[in-house]
């Protein structure tokens, strides 16, 4: 039903074209616009939009708007306006699964992973952002598989514990683990958010730096290195562990990363980034044509793109799309070894006399983020020409939010928005700009 509702009005919108030349007043959307304006809603690759900033589609990705310290959705800034979404992934499957496969390893190598032979699998954590929803779902789903967590009004605690070499620290408990009727004890011996002197967070420099001193101060103690990401868990990794041979596990499967389990990197998550930076344009994509939001997502557009439930889901509740994750190890990373590559069952070009060229602005809140510059902008610009889009991509330094925000002086030059916020709590910087 979703189909043909989508193809009736790819038709009108077709007819709508052929009978307008001009191209910069009242192209693009005209019946069965879900926008509601007589105006374009899809306004003009060259940026004279007749629409009101306001009412452009905004897709929020990466960085979910919520509070910084208690989790909770920013519904303001995820409904912003009737075309607004979310893109990123399940935190929660995922975080899950990061741990299960930590787990896993430690159970299968139970002979050999006790360096010291105390009795006790110690680990270390590279936390990202304290305040970022993901960031906190990885480490308490580590902590859970691993059985150290301990709860605080009824969640995990996240916290950082800084050093716990003897296994007091209140954030975390020992665990203990079973194996062949032995008993060991699990001990996060230490864990750290990794944000340089300049207030950058997920930093990868930070987490070779740490990776040094643990290890002066933990030597043999340390059995495996957990990472909240790829980019700290690399750094750590070619620092120490590669050569020490002590498992390390991160999230994101980056190209080097997923190599890098050739030569003893213990595993990583894919968060399905050719999913999710599919989605980010196509929600884009079809609000501009005034389409259903399902089109070429759920229901297959006409040129055949179209995603299956076991790779995202969409939360109407909180407006959000959210990728499944797969765990990558020494089973099947040769599957991953292309991060950039996109999606094949969304990999079909648009046909620009139904979904014409568009700008939309797209900013990066870290240029030097290795899962988002490494991993997502590349497929983004795969993805960008599929759908007829032309994007400028703004770079930030993922510390000051005005260093993007500045960069968005002129939103009237521009059909829709996808924006990276540095700080989860930051929507209003963005929103404000496009009620003006
Ligand atoms: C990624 C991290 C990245 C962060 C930035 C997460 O989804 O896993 O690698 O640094 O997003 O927001
Ligand atoms: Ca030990």
């Amino acid at each position: 039903m979703k189909k043909a509702l989508a193809l009736t009005l790819a038709a009108t919108m077709a007819l709508g074209l052929t009978a307008c030349t001009g191209g910069t007043t009242s192209s693009g959307s005209t019946t069965g616009s879900t926008s509601g304006t007589t105006s374009s809603a899809a306004g003009s690759g060259t940026g004279t939009s007749q629409v009101a900033n306001k009412d452009k589609p905004l897709v929020w990705f990466n960085r979910q708007p919520s509070n910084s310290s208690t989790g909770e959705l920013d519904m303001n800034a995820l409904s912003f306006n009737k075309d607004t979404y979310y893109v990123g992934f399940d935190a929660n499957q995922g975080a899950e699964l990061q741990g299960t496969m930590i787990m896993d390893y430690i159970k299968a190598n139970i002979d050999t992973i006790d360096r010291n032979g105390d009795g006790i699998i110690g680990y270390v954590l590279a936390i990202g952002d304290i305040g970022h929803n993901d960031s906190i779902a990885r480490t308490r789903g580590v902590r859970a598989a691993l059985g150290t967590a301990v709860e605080v009004n009824g969640a995990i605690d996240s916290a950082p514990v800084g050093t716990n070499t003897d296994g007091t620290a209140t954030a975390v408990k020992d665990g203990t683990l079973e194996v062949n009727g032995k008993t060991y004890t699990i001990r996060e011996l230490a864990s750290q958010e990794m944000k340089n002197s300049a207030g950058a967070t997920w930093d990868a420099a930070t987490a070779g730096n740490a990776i040094g001193t643990w290890t002066a101060s933990f030597g043999d103690s340390i059995d495996v290195i957990a990472s909240n990401n790829d980019g700290m868990g690399m750094s750590m990794f070619n620092a120490w562990s590669k050569e020490s041979g002590v498992p390390t596990f991160g999230y994101d499967a980056n190209a080097d990363a997923v190599a890098a389990i050739a030569e003893g990197y213990g595993g990583t998550i894919s968060q399905h980034a050719d999913v999710q930076a599919y989605l980010t344009l196509r929600v884009l994509r079809n609000a501009l044509d005034g389409v259903d939001i399902d089109t070429g997502i759920g229901t297959a557009d006409s040129a055949g793109n179209v995603l299956t439930d076991d790779v995202y889901y969409y939360d109407e509740e909180q407006r959000s799309y959210y990728a499944l994750n797969v765990a990558v190890t020494a089973e099947n990373y040769q599957d991953f070894m292309d991060s950039t590559k996109v999606y094949e069952p969304v990999s079909n070009q648009l046909d620009a006399t139904t979904s014409p060229e568009k700008s939309v602005w797209l900013n990066i809140y870290n240029s030097a983020d290795n899962f988002l510059s490494a991993t997502y902008q590349p497929l983004l610009q795969n993805y960008d020409d599929l759908l007829n889009l032309k994007v400028e991509y703004i770079g930030g330094d993922g510390q000051t939010e005005a260093n993007i925000t500045n960069r968005l002086s002129n939103p009237s030059a521009y059909d829709a928005f996808a924006i990276n916020m540095v700080k989860t709590d930051n929507s209003a910087s963005y929103t404000a700009l496009l009620s003006q």
